[in-house]
């Protein structure tokens, strides 16, 4: 399995700080915010990874990450020159995927949860990461019959069917390709993840875990406070990862 980061994007909301360097490279407590979802995948042992970045600040990703020898992977890198989408990853990644399956994070997601087996057990189809969140009206929202079976996945609704919120961390086989290729802009003129997942949904090919344990997207002041705390109280989860 590959592993894609995708850590372009243009970080309104967190201006002034993002005027100067990207959102993914801020601090999150004692590292870069890239290193906690690029954990997330060294720790299923995916050695081979990809991470889409915009042109501003390039060379500072460069600098921090360089080859990936030092966290014993090998990182390829892309420069996505706007952004159209979550979906665009496995556009620009296509050559990157070749005939393999992969595991797409957010560069601004932090997981607490060690997902190494759910993503190591992954088959085919689509295998997303959903949790309970009091705002899901901000995110996907995914609703589930009693038996567990996801029903419905809708990109911020106006009136969510339930409070679980899709998670920046996406694992598809092959076919995701195909898939982002055909895709058409939603709305708000970008292409949506929401609708790979949908496609993946209606043909039954989708499984929906759910998250124990805390999760934050740290893209707003509030939840970048949150995170960098939340770190530093859990430092024993990412001991294991150098400096
Ligand atoms: P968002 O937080 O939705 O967007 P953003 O980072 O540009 O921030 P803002 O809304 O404050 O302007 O993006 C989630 C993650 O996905 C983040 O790590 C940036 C990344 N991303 C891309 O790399 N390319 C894209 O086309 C989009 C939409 C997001």
């Amino acid at each position: 399995m590959k592993g894609i980061i995708l850590a372009g994007g243009k970080a309104t909301r967190l201006r002034p700080l993002t005027s100067i360097t990207s959102k993914q490279l801020l601090p999150v407590y004692n590292k870069p915010m890239i290193y906690y979802p690029l954990m997330t995948l060294l720790q299923a042992g995916i050695k081979d990874i990809l991470i889409i970045i915009s042109p501003e600040y390039a060379g500072h990703f460069l600098q921090l990450l360089g080859s990936g020898k030092k966290f014993g992977t090998k990182f390829t890198y892309e420069i996505q020159e706007e952004p159209k989408g979550l979906a665009d990853a496995f556009i620009i990644g296509e050559d990157f995927i070749d005939n393999d399956s992969v595991a797409m994070i957010l560069g601004d997601n932090i997981f607490t949860d060690n997902l190494s087996a759910d993503i190591k057990s992954f088959k085919s189809g689509g295998r997303i990461f959903a949790i309970e969140v009091p705002d899901p009206e901000r995110y996907g929202v995914v609703d589930f019959d009693q038996s567990g079976k996801a029903l419905s996945i809708e990109e911020k609704p106006k009136h969510p069917k339930s409070n679980y919120c899709v998670t920046g961390l996406y694992v598809y086989d092959n076919s995701v390709v195909e898939i982002a290729k055909n895709l058409k802009p939603s709305d708000r003129g970008e292409i949506e993840i929401t609708d790979i997942n949908k496609f993946y949904l209606e043909k039954g090919e989708l499984d929906v875990k759910i998250l124990h344990n805390d999760w934050f997207d740290a893209g707003t002041f509030d939840s970048l406070l949150d995170a960098s705390n939340l770190v530093a109280k859990n430092q024993h989860l990412w001991e294991e990862f150098g400096s």
